[in-house]
């Protein structure tokens, strides 16, 4: 199967590379980002899933793994010790059998991570950055700063692509995490309040320099409905590049804690995904 990463599109060639999907809290950016990385594996891409949400656990079930990686925060010391660390070049990734610390080196390839700060499955690779675990630790600004130099770093061959789930809102924004992102996928739920964090997403994804952004509206309840959005969100100036129906299969499957499926859902994430660049 040949694998086109690369699209001209209005004579711009686009490359994926490092993703971060972003979106309203309960818009469905985690269940875009287990459909999109289902659908790259299937064109052959190999693909990395970036866990940067501190606070909920669910992404690696929706992926099909049955335990969360240990946090890259762990191996940068944790808390206390990346907080030391976050102005000098010194913490650590996990790269082959022993540490390494990456800071050090100019680039690290997705090949060198390695469990157990990685899941892995058949060319699907989960990494989380850090959860909030104990009242009153402190705030989430190491771990934005971790995945800011984790992203920093990773060097991409053209058949691997980086999928950052991120925390619901304008946080990692304000820690400065889209520096190191090449596209943003902003989902967009049908309803004010989500519009209204999209114009302004895509507002910000545009001052951090970001090329490639795809608003995906999520959870609609039919194509017309899509459409009519679409519509309305384009004479506000934001162009809309796709829609996944709200899909019965897909609420029972984060009910339940199961993999993420759903026909319906998955049918628009291949329109989507074929819009966005990835050929067979
Ligand atoms: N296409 C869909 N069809 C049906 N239900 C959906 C769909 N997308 C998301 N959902 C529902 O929305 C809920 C929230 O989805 P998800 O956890 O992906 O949101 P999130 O944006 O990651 O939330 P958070 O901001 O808390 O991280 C899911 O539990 C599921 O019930
Ligand atoms: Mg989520």
């Amino acid at each position: 199967m040949e694998v086109k990463l690369y699209e001209a599109m209005g004579g711009l060639t686009v490359r994926l590379g490092r993703i971060a999907v972003s979106g309203k809290g309960g818009c469905g950016k985690s269940v875009v980002t287990a459909l999109l990385a289902k659908a790259f594996r299937k064109r052959g891409l190999k693909v990395l899933v970036v866990d940067a949400d501190e606070s909920n656990r669910g992404l690696y079930w929706m992926l099909g793994f049955k335990q969360l990686p240990t946090p890259l925060m762990e191996l940068a010391g944790g808390r206390q010790g990346l907080k030391r660390k976050m102005s000098p070049k010194t913490f650590l990734v996990a790269t082959g059998k022993s540490p390494v610390n990456i800071l050090d080196r100019d680039v690290v390839s997705l090949s060198e991570l390695s469990p157990p700060y990685l899941v892995e499955d058949d060319g699907l690779k989960l990494l989380l950055i850090g959860k909030i675990n104990r009242f009153s630790e402190g705030c989430a600004c190491p771990m934005g700063f971790l995945s800011r130099e984790f992203l920093g770093k990773l060097r991409l061959k053209d058949d691997e692509v980086v999928l950052v789930d991120t925390e619901a809102g304008l946080e990692h924004f304000g820690r400065g995490v889209e520096a190191n992102v090449d596209s943003m996928v902003i989902v967009t739920e049908p309803s004010l309040e989500s519009i209204r964090i999209t114009e302004e997403m895509s507002r910000l994804a545009a001052e951090a320099g970001i090329k490639n952004i795809y608003v995906v509206l999520n959870k609609v309840p039919s194509e017309n409905v899509a459409l009519k959005l679409m519509e309305d969100l384009g004479n506000r100036g934001v162009n809309v590049a796709g829609f996944i129906r709200y899909d019965p299969e897909i609420f029972e499957a984060c009910l339940e804690g199961k993999p993420i499926h759903g026909e319906k859902a998955e049918e628009d994430v291949e329109a989507l995904v074929e819009k966005m660049g990835v050929k067979h």
